[in-house]
């Protein structure tokens, strides 16, 4: 058995999404854990727009591209937003607002995929109509859509889409990516 933490080992990408609501509980439980993140001094500057009232989300599901036509069947989407301002900012480009949001979105699928939902992070989405649509400042960011739902059948799925459903987790090779001891250039090229 994978020593690895199950949630981890058990989360992808999937689109396959019934319509189910998520009960309350639930879904306030996901919320807390993406709070539980840690960030640069604390600053937090993480921002949930947490969407599941149907006018709501019908404004959301019309600001989707086209290729996440899946999404529509979400019962609840969580917008993510944040900017540089609200978290450190550091020599060398270092700001942490991105990475400690970041942080949190993990927090947040990870306790999802526990709570036996989908929850995939999306950047396929019109962020300036949908800020507008919901009174957000134009300086946030709107950093990502995390698509919840529990899981549901393929039928409305592209065939593209379903064979992902089923496919084998695709990763670069270790050895491209960490490096033990000692830099080298492996890291730098796409
Ligand atoms: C920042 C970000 C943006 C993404 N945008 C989309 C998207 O717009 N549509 C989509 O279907 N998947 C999107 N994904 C999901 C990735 O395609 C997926 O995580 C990746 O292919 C690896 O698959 P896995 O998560 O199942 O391992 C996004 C993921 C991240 C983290």
């Amino acid at each position: 058995m994978s020593k690895i933490v199950p949630e981890i080992e058990t989360r992808r990408a999937r689109r396959a999404l019934s319509e189910e609501p998520v009960p309350e509980e639930v879904l306030a439980r996901i919320m807390t854990a993406a709070t539980y993140a840690p960030s640069c001094f604390n600053n937090q500057p993480w921002r949930f727009l947490v969407v599941s009232r149907d006018r709501e989300l019908e404004i959301v599901k019309e600001n989707l591209t086209g290729g996440n036509y899946w999404a529509k069947k979400a019962p609840v989407i969580v917008a993510v937003f944040t900017r540089p301002e609200l978290d450190c900012r550091l020599s060398d480009r270092r700001d942490y607002a991105f990475f400690s949001t970041g942080l949190a979105v993990e927090n947040l699928v990870l306790q999802a995929t526990k709570e036996g939902l989908i929850a995939h992070p999306i950047a396929g989405y019109k962020p300036l109509p949908l800020k507008e649509a919901f009174g957000v400042d134009p300086e946030m960011i709107l950093l990502t859509l995390v698509i919840i739902g529990y899981p549901g059948d393929e039928a409305h799925l592209n065939d593209k889409h379903r064979e992902l459903e089923h496919s084998t987790r695709d990763r670069k090779p270790e050895d491209q990516v960490i490096m033990y001891n000692l830099w080298m250039e492996v890291g730098v090229e796409q």
